[in-house]
């Protein structure tokens, strides 16, 4: 298969559309798509399960049937037909972006892909030791640079809009070296005068939030891949104004320029990611939000929700349990300990979805093609045991209880093929989802209302005080 024919890539993302259509119908739930009114009744389980928050147009998780839609659009013909760039401005936006509006989005985030100031400062931190989402989140957090409009006195009674950060204003590693050689080089600020002139611009626009939700969405892609580097004991290397996002992310990390198959596939990978309903992550980063915290406080929490293995850490652990397996031969005899410890299968089983997960129907065949063409013997004994457990899975867990393979089940098997190693696979989870954060957080601050559950407190309420003298 060469490795410039995308096309072929296309091909198994229809084939996996039309099997799910097949076995499954698009219907949606009426409950979950008809418009409420305030104050709504809904049965609510422990950890808000079935709690209802708010309305929103970015996106619909039908668990029921296995389906996934962002702004109206099934997720199967966005990874058919669109590239994680269109998708990020859809949510955004609400609307796909025609060609010049995509070129001037895709403009912007090269622009902001240029973080040097950020990576200056992250790189005064042990990077190489540090947990890879900590760092990460860190990153985020150093992109807001001194103070910003929310800083200031009276800023939250002039409105909710989320405002940007000052820009990272020092260039830096202007070589694209690609490899060890590659050195950090502060070079003359006036090579920043096109830039500034580009601010300018920029602080004209009407929608300055969304300026920093850009920024963001460039931003978390070269941190990770930055982030990746210096765990290799490299330099950060500068992205390639050719390159997509997908691309570039992964240009940045390995060093190497990746084939148009291996882009392709990881622009995928960002849109099937890129958002999922109201999970952990986007319901923490739109509870910082709410507060009138700012965007970059609120996707840094998104980054720490999203590090649990209960969440994104779920497809590094995937390959940790498989591993664990062994070989195909072993899963029966593993299965049937697990099941006897009750552990849970890592990869299997979702909040929401009580079906085959659409975006583990992706995935599936991703990695299906990704081990053949890689040839590695490892990598095609780790897929021949996924199978092997996913059958099981489904014969035993599948119709009784409605648990199905989730999108961490193969994606951990695509990124180790596309050369990530597994630390770095829920930092990745992040370079997507921000898109979704972002999304989400600037559709709920336009009728913002604090989040304020409640607790059930079932403590004791009269306890008579005892100084501590007489606590024995
Ligand atoms: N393996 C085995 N059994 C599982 C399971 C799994 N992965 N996921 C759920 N179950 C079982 C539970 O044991 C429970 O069984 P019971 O009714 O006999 O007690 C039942 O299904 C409901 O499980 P529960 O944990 O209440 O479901 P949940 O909706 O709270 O959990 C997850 C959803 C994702 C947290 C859970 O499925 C899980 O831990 N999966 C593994 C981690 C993972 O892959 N996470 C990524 C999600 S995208």
């Amino acid at each position: 298969m060469p490795l410039t024919n995308t096309k072929f890539i296309t091909d198994i993302v229809k084939q996996a559309a039309a099997k799910a259509r097949q076995e499954v119908s698009n219907e949606p739930e009426p409950e979950l798509t008809e418009p409420i009114s305030w104050p709504v009744e809904c049965t609510v389980g422990p950890g808000l399960e079935g709690a209802i928050a708010c309305e929103t147009k970015i996106g619909y998780v039908n668990g029921t049937r296995g389906s996934l839609i962002y702004r109206g659009y099934d997720i199967f013909d966005l990874c058919a037909e669109a590239s994680y760039e269109e998708v990020s401005y859809l949510l955004l936006h609400g609307n796909l972006p025609d060609a010049d509006a995509l070129t001037g989005f895709s403009d912007q985030m090269q622009e902001f892909r240029l973080i040097p100031k950020t990576l200056r400062l992250i790189m005064g931190f042990p990077v190489q030791d540090m947990n890879p989402m900590a760092a990460l989140r860190m990153g985020t957090n150093l992109m807001r640079q001194y103070q910003t409009e929310r800083d200031q006195v009276g800023a939250a009674s002039a409105g909710t809009k989320v405002i940007a950060s000052d820009d990272d204003s020092i260039p830096m590693e202007r070589e694209k070296t690609g490899d060890r050689r590659a050195a950090f080089e502060f070079s003359d600020r006036n090579a920043n005068r096109p830039r500034r002139r580009a601010k300018a611009k920029r602080e004209q626009a009407e929608a300055r939030g969304l300026e920093s939700c850009y920024h963001l969405i460039a931003g978390v892609g070269t941190l990770t891949a930055a982030i990746e580097r210096v765990r290799m004991g490299h330099m950060p290397i500068e992205p390639d104004p050719e390159l997509s996002h997908a691309g570039n992310l992964l240009y940045m990390m390995t060093g190497r320029r990746p084939y148009p198959v291996e882009q392709r596939i990881m622009d995928i990978c960002l849109t099937l990611h890129a958002d999922h309903g109201m999970n952990a992550s986007t319901f923490a980063a739109m509870v910082v939000a709410s507060t009138l915290s700012d965007i970059y406080f609120s996707i840094g929490s998104g980054i720490g929700a999203l590090n649990g293995p209960l969440h994104g850490g779920a497809n590094e652990a995937v390959i940790h349990m498989l591993n664990q397996i062994g070989s195909s031969r072993r899963v029966g005899s593993w299965y049937k300990e697990a099941r006897a410890n009750k552990t849970k299968i890592m990869g299997f089983g979702h909040r929401v979805y009580k079906a085959y997960d659409p975006r583990a129907r992706v995935l599936g065949p991703l990695a299906e093609f990704l081990v053949e063409r890689s040839g590695r013997k490892d990598m095609q004994k780790l897929l021949a045991t996924a199978k092997e457990l996913e059958k099981r899975v489904i014969a035993d867990l599948g119709e009784r209880k409605g648990i199905f393979p989730n999108v961490d089940f193969y994606s951990g098997i695509v990124y180790s093929c596309l050369g990530i190693p597994p630390e770095m696979f829920t930092p990745i989870f992040a370079v997507s989802r921000v898109a979704g954060w972002t999304a989400r957080v600037l559709e709920y601050l336009k009728n913002n209302r604090i989040f304020r559950p409640r607790g059930i407190y079932v403590g004791d309420l009269d306890r008579p005080f005892k100084p501590l003298a007489d606590r024995g």
